[in-house]
């Protein structure tokens, strides 16, 4: 008999029907809903593209503004969150804190057995209102800084700078910030979404799954990539002469075969689709904190992959620097990413419920033949 075929990694497998996203590598375009996410990035708020992904329509004035005000009720940490926040070492990785973070709401909220659309919706949303908080305390109390309350005056990006810095953010690094949670909301059937799907499946509860789901955004072939590639820009050196510098990095590190991280897609194998807007979003802020030698080594290490490997950036690439423009510590730019995606997970662990079928693969076992316990 033929040996079975194996997708390894599952690429190029379609597993299930999506209607949230739809990712066109021939075409390089995004579609939220139906929109294009550059449109999107363009004329809508964070808050009116996760309220498209949840309920597959854009709101209304009055549905936005229920939203807002549901949002912004949402928006502080209790003292037993806080409190389990505090306990965790410093040394601990951001990602490590707000997934603890993500389990303990979920252990403490009474509704977390409850999978109706409506709990269910009900739990995504307040996750979405509680992110920031976490990972902005986060931030803080590894600079020895208080929690910041959120302030209602302020949309979701705004308020989100405001707890991290505890100033109020001007008007184009909050445009680049939203511009940013909007290309990071969804991706189809990422390896997070999936193992969130995977989870939802089993008819398990949307906590475990966003949980997990932070744990496979977490590796560096996933959303760890945003904070590798700040690391590849510090190995690089600042000052004059980034771009030789860039260069030569790259080289010695393709010589070594590391994977450069920020560069290539399982999907998009010609570019990806939400580099150009992120790119935009990052030059302005290349421009806004006057820091163009960081452009400079952007520009070189892109080119110079290019050249070597024919390898495009993906959107880890431009964002990287972008959150480092704005003042986050490197390791918190992979929970920047997972506030954005809880968004995308908890619209797909929906979906999934809406005609869930228990996500169970098979496996071709090539260990030794059977064989018998030694008699003793
Ligand atoms: N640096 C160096 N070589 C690469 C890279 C890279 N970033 N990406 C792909 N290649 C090479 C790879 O070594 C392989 O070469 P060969 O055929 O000689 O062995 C070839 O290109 C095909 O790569 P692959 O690993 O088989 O492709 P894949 O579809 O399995 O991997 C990927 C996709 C994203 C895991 C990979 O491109 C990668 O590791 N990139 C760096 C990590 C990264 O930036 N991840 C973010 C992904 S997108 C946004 C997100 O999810 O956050």
């Amino acid at each position: 008999t033929a040996a079975p075929q194996i997708f390894k990694g599952l690429a190029g497998v379609p597993v299930d029907y999506t209607a949230i996203s739809k990712v066109n590598p021939e075409s390089n375009s995004l579609l939220y809903r139906g929109y294009p996410v550059q449109e999107l990035a363009a004329q809508c708020t964070f808050e009116e593209v996760a309220y498209l992904l949840w309920h597959g329509e854009l709101p209304n004035d009055a549905e936005l503004a229920e939203f807002g005000e549901f949002e912004r009720r949402h928006r502080g940490l209790d003292h037993q969150t806080k409190r389990i926040v505090d306990e965790l070492p410093l040394e601990a990785h951001p990602m490590d804190v707000v997934r603890t973070a993500v389990s303990v709401i979920g252990a403490s909220d009474p509704e977390t057995p409850v999978d109706t659309p409506e709990a269910n919706l009900d739990k995504a949303m307040r996750l979405f209102a509680k992110l920031p908080s976490i990972v902005a305390y986060d931030q803080r109390r590894r600079h020895g800084l208080e929690f910041v309350e959120p302030r209602d005056d302020l949309g979701y990006s705004a308020n989100f700078l405001w707890q991290t810095f505890g100033e109020a953010p001007e008007l184009a690094v909050v445009n680049a910030f939203d511009v940013s949670m909007i290309l990071y909301a969804e991706h189809s059937f990422n390896a997070s979404t999936f193992t969130a799907r995977v989870i939802a499946s089993t008819l398990s509860d949307l906590y475990s799954a966003v949980t997990g789901a932070i744990g496979a955004l977490k590796g560096p072939l996933h959303g760890g990539a945003n904070e590798a590639v700040m690391h590849a820009f510090a190995e690089i050196g600042p000052g004059e002469g980034g771009a030789e510098r860039a260069v030569a990095w790259l080289d010695a590190a393709l010589a070594e075969k590391r994977k450069i991280m920020g560069f290539g897609h399982r999907v998009y194998k010609n570019g990806d689709s939400r580099v150009p807007t992120m790119r935009d979003a990052m030059e302005r802020m290349v421009e806004h904190y006057e820091r163009p030698e960081l452009l400079e080594v952007y520009v070189a290490l892109e080119q110079a992959m290019g050249e070597r490997k024919n390898i495009k950036p993906n959107l880890d690439y431009p964002a990287g620097p972008t959150y480092h423009l704005m003042g986050f510590d490197t390791p918190t730019f992979t929970p920047l990413f997972v506030a954005s995606r809880v968004v995308g997970w908890t619209a797909h662990v929906m979906e999934q419920l809406a005609s869930n079928a228990l996500i169970r693969p098979l496996s071709v076992y090539n260990g030794v033949d059977e064989r018998h316990v030694p008699a003793k």
